[in-house]
């Protein structure tokens, strides 16, 4: 009952009983009056100590009540600083985000299925929050994303900070915010389009780039053999590579990435959706993928780092100039190793480095781009090939007969090869000429 209440009973039954006493006194004889006013006077007394009680109880619940809001309020910030503190990621209001991103204005990425901006939380954090476009799969790889990365935590892989699904597309994800960007501004020579937002970038030292190289495999090879179940990334390539502001490289994007059984040698993808020159042979044939297919792009990036250009290119044909041609630069690099001329593929740019640790890294990409998966180490070996624990032989020569393929695709448009296109090279490869590549890249498993 609240205070009103109670106070307008008390003061009705009061006045009743008053009133009630008075008529008594002129109607009655007086010894049943008196009897009358001595049970008035007794309802007064009850009237008032029931009023004075419940009016002290709802005092105190009323002070409690108030212990307990300023208490749970405590509770909560402590619960959101335990949160941050042990990286579990928070869900966001699309409000805060709005507010933190001050309208979606600075834009600092954008990639195939999302766009990414840079945003200041209420704490004064730095944050990327990616905005995912891509209506179709944007569920899928929002899910894919926030499930690999949510329970992972190390220095090579960027961190989730939180979410926001509302009911309607488009979703969030909010990431620490990396101020160097993404490796491809770092190691390909800056692109003369005026027209592209100003990105931080640079032509990185040869130290810088080892080690570059050192934490890549080091974060993948956490996700393959350290969490408790296997995470493939799928899309490893410099654009999913960020450097912090000590060029510390974090693996991100975790958009395609496939959480698997730790005992499964092998698992199957729906879709076949990675980039052009990064994906394994095994993938593009549909054959399951594994922590080997992981391996394969990251060899490719490797060629990357130390050539400073993309794996694959179009370039002017030397025969008739007004055609162009694709490059694929794997190829040019098993040429150069075959010449013993490895030194050649080095970046120009690069004035200074180290012509041992150029032969590691480069014998060691040609080890993960094997076409045949059983060949190609484990991303934990190749951190200790790389911090020189365990030595490197020399790779086996690759045909490299998919690279070839792929290489041929004249339409600029297309980011993978067309699904006839692939059932035929596997069936020619599988019955005559080519038989050595059905034999290198299927029999292995
Ligand atoms: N945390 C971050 N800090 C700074 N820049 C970032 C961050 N995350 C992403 N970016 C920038 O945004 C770009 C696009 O982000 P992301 O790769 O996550 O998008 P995507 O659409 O999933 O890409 P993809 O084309 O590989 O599918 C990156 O290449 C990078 O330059
Ligand atoms: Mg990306």
């Amino acid at each position: 009952m609240e205070d009103r209440k109670v106070k307008i009973i008390v003061a009705t039954s009061v006045t009743t009983v008053i009133i009630i006493i008075l008529i008594a006194r002129f109607v009655l004889v007086s010894k049943v009056f008196f009897l009358i006013c001595g049970a008035g006077v007794a309802v007064i007394f009850a009237i008032f100590a029931f009023a004075f009680m419940s009016l002290s109880h709802k005092r105190r619940r009323r002070i409690l009540e108030s212990e307990l809001k300023s208490e749970s309020g405590e509770l909560r910030m402590e619960y959101s600083f335990l949160r941050k503190v042990a990286g579990v990621p928070t869900k966001f209001r699309y409000s805060e985000l709005e507010e933190a991103t001050d309208g979606f204005q600075s834009l600092i990425g954008r990639g195939s299925s999302a766009s990414v901006f840079k945003g200041i939380l209420n704490d004064g954090t730095s944050v990327a929050v990616k905005r995912i476009d891509a209506e179709e799969r944007g569920e899928r790889e929002f899910k894919s994303e926030v499930a690999a990365i949510a329970s992972v935590h190390h220095v090579n892989l960027v961190r989730l900070f939180g979410y926001c699904n509302s009911s309607s597309a488009p979703r969030y994800l909010v990431y620490d915010f990396i101020s160097n960007g993404s490796l491809d501004c770092w190691i390909f020579p800056k692109r003369d389009d005026s027209q592209r937002r100003p990105r931080r970038s640079g032509c990185l030292s040869w130290n810088l780039r080892y080690k570059v190289a050192i934490d890549v495999a080091k974060g993948l090879a956490y996700l393959h053999h350290d969490c408790r179940s296997r995470i493939l990334h799928l899309d490893i390539k410099p654009e999913n590579i960020l450097l912090d502001e000590s060029f510390r490289a974090l693996v991100s994007d975790f958009g395609l990435s496939k959480l698997t059984n730790k005992d499964e040698s092998q698992a199957a993808m729906s879709t076949i959706r990675g980039t052009r020159g990064y994906m394994a042979p095994e993938w593009v044939l549909e054959k399951g993928i594994s922590d080997k297919t992981d391996v394969y792009s990251y060899g490719m990036v490797i060629l990357e780092i130390v050539g400073g250009r993309k794996n694959v290119s179009l370039v002017e044909d030397e025969k008739d100039k007004s055609k162009r041609k694709w490059q694929y630069f794997p190829k040019i690099v098993n040429e150069k190793v075959k010449q013993g001329k490895i030194m050649e593929i080095v970046d120009d740019r690069l004035m200074e480095y180290d012509e041992n640790e150029v032969i590691k890294l480069v014998h060691i990409a040609l080890w993960c781009v094997q076409e045949k998966p059983r060949l190609r180490p484990s991303m934990a070996k190749v951190v200790d090939m790389l911090q020189g624990s365990v030595m490197v032989d020399e790779p086996p020569a690759s045909k490299m007969i998919l690279v070839d393929f792929l290489s041929d695709d004249h339409d600029d448009n297309v980011n993978m090869p067309k699904k006839d296109s692939i059932m035929s090279i596997q069936s020619n490869v599988e019955s005559n000429s080519t038989y050595s590549f059905a034999t290198t890249v299927f029999s292995g498993r």
